[in-house]
């Protein structure tokens, strides 16, 4: 089954309104020949229906970083995914790590926002990963098992295509230490296995699995060569228009 390539950004709590503009503005021309695969960035709330709209007409595919799990209420400082939605923007990042470890966003969270963004038609990314602690101690499988079981909670074989995963370990996130490509696979493949489990070969096959943690230029063609890396989801690396470019351009090996 050949799947899409899907290689995404995601600033984090970086760039300011004239900076995002300014990075649309320099990026969009260097990924003018992109057709195959999809690129999409997913940016602060404030910077969103700015990016949006300067996307309007391209292939970049624009979305936020989290959202409530809720259409709306007394949340006070939260973002529904409705909101996201008239803001122009089509994604979602869904339990990212950083999310997980200081906001609380635990698996069972993780899927009641999985609900809502496909209810609202969002393209989700459900974010995973195991830490240092438990990948050394033998664990990383366990955990990956766990999570992707209570995350993807009541998913079902026809909702499956309509999502991506991500697999980030926490221990690669900006560390520069990033998994190796036989590690990277073997993780995807037991998310991919655990996924046939879930919904059926049929569906799980179709599921996009990207990988996240310190993605370069220089390592995205290695990853990308693997079975089951359908897609990088880059931090650092998508912050400057030309490494965020290089990214997308990478030359197939
Ligand atoms: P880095 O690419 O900076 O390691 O971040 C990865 C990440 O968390 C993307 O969501």
């Amino acid at each position: 089954m050949r799947r899409r390539s899907f290689l995404a950004g995601n600033w984090k709590m970086f760039k300011e309104l004239d900076e995002a503009k300014e990075f649309v503005l320099e990026f969009l021309p260097l990924v003018s020949q992109v057709r195959e695969r999809q690129m999409a960035l997913a940016v602060p709330f404030t910077s969103l229906s700015l990016v949006a709209e300067l996307a309007k007409d391209s292939q970049l595919i624009v979305g936020a970083q989290n959202c409530h799990w809720d259409n709306e209420g007394a949340f006070t400082g939260e973002i529904s995914c409705s909101m996201i939605k008239t803001c122009g923007a089509s994604m979602v990042l869904i339990g990212h790590s950083e999310r997980r470890q200081y906001f609380g966003d635990t698996d069972q969270i993780v899927s009641r926002k999985l609900a809502i963004a496909l209810y609202y038609g969002l393209l989700p990314i459900v974010c995973l990963g195991e830490n240092l602690a438990e990948r050394e101690s033998g664990l990383a499988f366990e955990v990956l098992s766990r999570q992707i079981k209570t995350s993807l909670e009541g998913l079902t074989a026809a909702d499956a295509p309509k999502i991506v995963l991500a697999y980030e370990p926490v221990w690669a996130i900006g560390t520069g230490r990033t998994a190796t490509d036989q590690q990277a696979q073997e993780a995807h493949s037991y998310l991919r296995a655990r996924l046939t489990d879930m919904v059926g070969s049929e569906a799980a096959v179709q599921v996009r699995i990207l990988y996240g943690g310190s993605v370069k230029p220089d390592n995205v063609a290695s990853l990308m060569s693997q079975p089951d890396i359908d897609g990088v989801l880059v931090g650092g690396a998508s912050l400057s228009p030309q490494s965020f470019a290089k990214i997308v351009n990478y030359l197939p090996i």
